[in-house]
């Protein structure tokens, strides 16, 4: 069924308070619910009380302390309607639930040996009858019971109120949160944990008592969690002005766990994955990742519980803006204590990093069946709108904000929302709402009408950039085209032009620095400086711009400042001058990335058209090899900046790119590009590699962490090569290695080796040796092996059916199957079409169990239609085998139809 934004009611009952007693056990939970009940003003007497249900048994359901008579209720698989209802009441419901029969982790589940909740985003109707909507908010009383020896720790929501023992074994815990919240924030835990537990104060001055729990045997792999967390309280403060505003707040890791993490009130629950960590077993990308969602979770305290969602369609307001702010912890703690120069080199690997994923991800989405705006208009299963698009490019559209009002604006804007709409829940509206107010406040007469499109319209902006020089300045003239995507397609409605700030710059073709001054057509107001901020906000609009000369060369879309694509003429030689001197590091890194990307595609093309090397191409290569050498010499750049602009675009960014879309040949470009890189400097890798020995003792600095990154590209790119000395090197940095991220990166430079030898294998073995009772690590093992060039099908289903290989654990899929399908591209796109029958296999048999990670799954062939011969019909036939298995969850067949139909 399609649910639509502009169908949106408000609930005709307030529940302002639930009282919920729990008798946990796995097989059979009772549960009873006790709602106070009133309707809203101007709601007619006799509306009756539908509430929520999926998957429960129903008891009994009383009003006022008396047994419903069975006229006064109905009851089926998804609903309790509750009829003739006084104005104001109290309802009982009892219900019971299976958690150890819930394979789907939405609402009560049995992970390891414990429960867990997972409610968002309509997960609670699994767990009682309610009103399993974002807008309807209550303060929750929770009472758990369970057997004291099997659960020990028993938590939920707010502050423990009290603890005690009763007969049978048993105990039971009361938590109270003061807060009201929307059922989607609720939780509980039950099971046996470590515990770390720390006390901090707020800017205030009030004590908070931080806690994490982990199972048995996990304490030491905390700390680094507890430092994150630490961290994120203080960064709130300091930078938003946020308080923690609870007495206590507690993480649970879960090793079952269908996402990252949930920002349930008070209690968030979390994939272990980014939680544990220790130099051991967690590599660097796990550490930054685990900060940057404890920051995610920690920072929705606020933007998201204490302002929440009135309905779904609002999924943004909440991600995008905590996605901008967890980017921004997380580029606040690269910079700290570093000078300016290495603090923008240090942000600028982290807009890199966001830049690499969204254009992976959600450029791709944006152009393909499931393309929606940040704010869509319609879905079949909310569960599937938990997309690139609504997070990241939803935290692109909070950073053109950020861009056009400054940080402090941006910072007062912020303080009005709270102001206005603490304890609501409200819409994406309202949020730019309070921005632009803050906005006027100094500039009465500017407005964010044009900006809100992008909350309306889908698709990625193409921005066409001309520049011609007259006597005495030069005319850029901007252009802008958005192509109608999804579902726009079939409605027609006009697109209209979007509002773009593009930050633009200059350099000298000898690289030297240029000073700007641009002025607006018909406008006075100049602007000048290295860089400039220029607002698009039309079709086509004109700068007259001074103090460019004749052969400069414009860097364009500094900083990323919008998630748009850009055309403009450059020459290979205007590239590679930008590549090496670009002041601005994100734009010289993008000057490198329109360098391969050129030389790759045209490789591909003429690979496909089964062109010889033209001496075109050839030249290409010449040059790319040049700027890779002058980049690896350059003793200015710091070491992770480096493997930046050394590493190639993603595959999914370059077939957005091609067409027809030929992952194969694609494949083959990058290959021979890497190999030929690795042989063509071999040298200075070498060099890069010996410089950094892995035998020192541990350092967990961003800069060690550069360095780390660097000497595995390199190592990656010499084994490719297979340069002599690569294997043995990369066997004794495997051999030596004193942390997870160089063992890992040995053993996968290995694995790019031509020659797969006894040393290679000797090495993957005594890692699953090695780790093998470490969850986490044996994920890592698994996905190495999925996305190794030489793995196809066969050594698939070997993996599939070792006897470490778990089918119910997420991570465990995600390891395998998922990296296989999307990070293998010659074992999946295997022109007999074996890789999508496999794909469509595993798609029906995960969404028996678990749909939202099956629908994740079903993803991997939207851009089916753009791929080439056969590739195409093998796809398509893939997905309609999945859309003709009868029984598919409704998740799994909104995409496949989906990317079927549009
Ligand atoms: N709200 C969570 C976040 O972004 C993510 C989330 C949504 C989630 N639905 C989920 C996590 C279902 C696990 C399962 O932080
Ligand atoms: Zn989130």
């Amino acid at each position: 069924m399609t649910v639509y934004r502009n169908d949106y009611q408000p609930f005709p009952y307030h529940i302002p308070t639930v009282a919920l007693q729990f008798d946990l056990d796995p097989e059979a939970t009772r549960v009873t619910s006790l709602l106070s009940v009133t309707r809203r003003d101007g709601v007619a007497a006799h509306t009756p009380l539908r509430l929520d249900a999926e998957d429960l048994e129903f008891v009994s359901v009383s009003l006022n302390g008396q047994p419903c008579a069975p006229d006064r209720f109905v009851v089926d698989d998804t609903s309790l309607t509750v009829l003739d209802l006084p104005s104001s009441c109290e309802i009982e419901i009892v219900c019971i639930t299976q958690p150890a029969q819930n394979t789907s982790l939405m609402g009560l589940y049995v992970s390891g040996h414990s429960l867990f909740t997972q409610c968002e985003a309509e997960g609670f109707r699994r767990i009682t009858y309610f009103a399993d909507r974002p807008d309807v908010m209550s303060t929750y009383s929770v009472t758990l019971r369970a057997n004291r020896s099997q659960y020990p720790v028993l938590l939920s929501n707010g502050n423990l109120v009290e603890e005690t023992n009763l007969d049978d074994g048993r105990h039971e815990c009361k938590w109270h949160d003061p807060f009201p919240k929307p059922c989607y924030l609720f939780a509980l835990v039950a099971g046996e944990f470590d515990l770390r537990q720390q006390q901090t104060y707020t800017r205030s001055g009030k004590a908070v008592t931080l806690q994490i729990y982990s199972d048995p045997g996990t304490f030491d792999r905390t700390e680094w969690a507890m430092q994150s967390l630490e961290r994120s309280v203080r960064w709130d403060e300091s930078r938003f002005g946020l308080e923690l505003d609870l007495d206590r707040f507690m993480i649970v890791a879960a090793r079952d766990f269908n996402m990252g993490a949930m920002e349930n009130k008070g209690l968030n629950i979390f994939n272990a994955a980014y939680v544990l960590a220790d130099p051991e077993t967690a590599t660097d990308a796990n550490y930054q990742a685990i900060e940057a969602v404890i920051g995610h979770e920690y920072f929705h305290n606020w933007t998201g519980n204490r302002v929440t969602c009135r309905d779904w369609f609002q999924l943004s307001l909440k991600e995008g803006l905590t996605v901008f702010r967890d980017q921004e912890f997380t580029a606040d703690m690269l910079a700290e204590g570093l000078d300016e120069t290495s603090a923008a080199s240090a942000r600028a690997v982290k807009r890199i990093d966001d830049v690499i994923m969204l254009r992976a991800a959600q450029f791709p989405e944006d152009a393909g069946p499931m393309a929606h705006p940040i704010r869509p208009e319609s879905f079949e299963e909310i569960s599937n709108f938990y997309t690139a698009t609504v997070y990241e490019k939803g935290a692109e559209v909070i950073r053109m904000m950020h861009t056009l009002l400054g940080e402090q604006t941006f910072q007062s804007g912020m303080q009005e929302y709270f102001r206005r709409h603490d304890g609501q829940a409200v819409t994406c509206d309202d949020y730019v709402s309070s921005l632009e107010w803050a906005l006027q406040a100094e500039h009465p007469n500017r407005n964010l009408d044009v900006f809100r499109r992008w909350y309306s319209q889908a698709g990625t902006p193409h921005v066409n950039v001309e520049l011609s020089h007259g006597p005495e300045d030069a005319t850029l003239t901007l252009s802008q085209r958005c192509e109608m995507v999804g579902v726009e397609k079939s409605t027609g409605f006009a697109k209209q032009p979007f509002h773009i700030p593009l930050r633009i710059g200059a350099i000298g073709a000898d690289g030297s620095k240029r000073y700007l001054s641009v002025h607006a057509e018909g406008e006075q107001a100049v602007q000048t400086g290295e860089s400039v901020l220029l607002e698009l906000t039309q079709t086509q609009q004109s700068w007259r711009i001074s103090g460019l000369i004749k052969n400069d060369i414009l860097s364009l879309n500094r900083g990323f400042t919008a998630p748009i694509e850009i055309a403009y003429e450059y020459s290979n030689e205007q590239l590679a001058a930008l590549a090496q001197h670009d002041p601005d590091a994100w734009a010289r890194w993008e000057a490198m990335q329109m360098l391969y990307t050129r030389y790759l595609l045209a490789q591909t093309q003429a690979a496909d058209t089964t062109q010889n090397d033209t001496p075109a191409i050839a030249n290409l290569l010449a040059l790319v090899i040049d700027v890779c050498n002058a980049t690896l010499g350059d003793s200015k750049l710091d070491q992770a900046y480096i493997t930046r602009l050394l590493s190639l675009p993603s595959d999914k960014y370059l077939l957005q790119q091609m067409q027809p879309m030929n992952p194969l040949s694609l494949a083959r470009a990058k290959h021979q590009l890497e190999t030929t890189l690795g042989m063509n400097l071999a040298d200075q890798l070498m060099e890069c590699v010996a410089q950094s020995p892995v035998t020192q003792q541990f350092d967990a600095s961003p800069e060690a962490a550069g360095k780390r990154a660097l000497r595995n590209l390199a190592l990656g790119w010499l084994n490719l090569a297979n340069v002599e000395q690569a294997k043995s090197l990369a066997t004794h940095h495997y051999d030596s290695a004193n942390n997870m991220t160089d063992r890992l990166g040995a053993l996968r430079a290995l694995l790019l080796s031509p020659v797969r030898d006894d040393r290679v294998e000797a090495a993957l073995a005594h890692f699953y040796d090695r780790f093998q009772n470490d969850p986490l690590v044996v994920d890592k093992w698994f996905a190495i092996q999925a996305s190794a060039p030489g793995t196809g099908l066969k050594t698939v289903s070997q993996l599939l059916n070792h006897p470490a290989f778990v089918f119910r654990n997420p991570n465990r899929l995600r390891a395998l199957v998922f990296q296989f399908c999307s990070n293998n591209p010659l074992g999946f796109h295997a022109p007999d079409g074996s890789g999508y029958r496999f794909w469509a296999e595993q798609v029906t048999r995960i969404d028996q169990s678990n749909p939202e990670v099956a629908a994740r799954l079903a993803r991997m062939l939207d851009h089916w239609a753009h791929h080439i011969e056969p590739l195409k019909s093998h796809m398509q036939a893939a997905l309609k085998s999945v859309a003709d298995t009868p029984d598919i969850s409704g998740n799994t067949r909104e995409i496949v139809t989906k990317a079927l139909t549009l």
